[in-house]
């Protein structure tokens, strides 16, 4: 009994002096999603995974802008259950809508009279490679808002309910709100690097031409908010219904969640060809999927970042169909009132034999 009793001691003398000591973070539930709240001095008590050398430069490059003050802001996270249901308004449809799209990349120009949320095209593991030497969109987000890898590491820690994962039995897409952007990073070619470091480029790229194409943000930081949802991908063929229903379920509830967020302000929305790279999804449909979901979320603005000429295409073909279904239940929705919006759209969309595309690696 007593060498048992020993041993025990022992080990929790071992795991107390390992570990750093956490700020106590709440979780608190709602009927369709739970969450926490805390700041960035009790979150940078939560460390992160062990970085890449590269990452490693990024990371401590940037968290240095974090002033005293910057330390106090409240970061919210928030992951939407698998059954959450989001009311469809038929009034939000009635409404209009601006639509816009670019070839430009995110900026993440704050406008007072706007709240804003950008999509993270995520992985089913919360922000999965931030730590390795990929940088696509999610890793590239990750890196110049550094805070982003302790809300995670939070999150896994904090239990079952706020769990850093997406999709776990169905979608349960993650929204974080008010986090500091610290850096830039220009992935762009350049004349000494044609490649730039989008994607698998990064790996290949030195520290020094790195270094060079990134810059701290000193003044005026902005907080983004961000919605983190993960596609379906790697199918083939024709999509079918179920595939459809999740992607557009997945869109409806983290749309609506960042609108009821926003607290009455005007929302706009900036999202781009979600996993339509790596995941290999179709580009029309993927565009009309998010454009009525944001729509039926009563979202007022969208600008849509179509990154080249083919997301350009899919874009406009996309907006057409989700126009011509918009058209149709105006016809409609006078003879029945009772319209199940989001089950109709997804059976418009799957008459139309949309096909998965091919994953592009990154
Ligand atoms: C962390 O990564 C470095 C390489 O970047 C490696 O040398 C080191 O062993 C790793 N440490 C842990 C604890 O994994
Ligand atoms: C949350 O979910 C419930 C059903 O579980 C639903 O009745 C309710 O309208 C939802 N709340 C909001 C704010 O959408
Ligand atoms: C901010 O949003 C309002 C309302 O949509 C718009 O009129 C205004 O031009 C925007 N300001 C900037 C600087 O983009």
């Amino acid at each position: 009994m007593k060498s048992i009793q020993t041993f025990f001691i022992t080990i929790t003398g071992l795991f107390s002096t390992a570990q750093t000591k956490k700020n106590l973070i709440q979780v608190r539930d709602e009927a369709n999603y739970s969450y926490f709240q805390a700041s960035v001095n009790d979150l940078l008590t939560y460390d992160i995974m062990n970085l890449t050398q590269y990452k490693k430069h990024l990371y401590q490059k940037f968290l240095v802008a974090l002033t005293e003050q910057d330390k106090m802001q409240i970061i919210s996270y928030y992951r939407c259950n698998k059954d959450a249901h989001f009311e469809n308004k038929l009034e939000n449809i009635l409404q209009d809508i601006s639509i816009q799209d670019t070839q430009i990349g995110y900026t993440y120009m704050p406008n007072k009279s706007k709240k804003q949320w950008h999509v993270n095209f995520a992985d089913q593991h919360l922000f999965g490679f931030y730590h390795t030497n990929l940088f696509a969109q999610d890793e590239i987000q990750c890196a110049e808002h550094p805070l982003l890898s302790h809300v995670r590491a939070a999150a896994e820690y904090l239990g079952k309910k706020v769990a850093p994962l997406t999709i776990e039995d169905g979608p349960t897409p993650i929204l974080i709100k008010d986090i500091h952007r610290l850096g830039v990073v220009n992935v762009m070619p350049t004349n000494e690097n044609n490649y730039g470091l989008y994607g698998n480029n990064f790996a290949r790229a030195n520290l020094k031409y790195i270094d060079s194409m990134s810059q701290k943000i000193v003044n005026d930081k902005y907080l983004t908010n961000f919605i983190a949802m993960a596609a379906l991908g790697y199918g083939s063929g024709t999509y079918k219904y179920d595939e459809i229903k999740f992607l557009f379920q997945t869109a409806k509830s983290s749309f609506s969640l960042a609108k009821e967020l926003s607290e009455g302000m005007e929302v706009e929305l900036h999202t781009g060809n979600w996993g339509c790279g790596a995941f290999g999804n179709n580009r029309q449909l993927i565009a009309s999927i998010q454009l009525f979901a944001a729509h039926l979320s009563g979202i007022q603005n969208v600008v849509y970042h179509t990154f080249d000429k083919e997301g350009k295409k899919g874009f406009d073909e996309g907006k057409k169909i989700y126009e011509s279904f918009l058209r149709d239940i105006k016809i409609n929705n006078c003879e029945s009132p009772n319209f199940q919006l989001d089950q109709q759209f997804i059976m418009f969309l799957t008459k139309q034999n949309f096909q998965w595309g091919y994953s592009d690696g990154n």
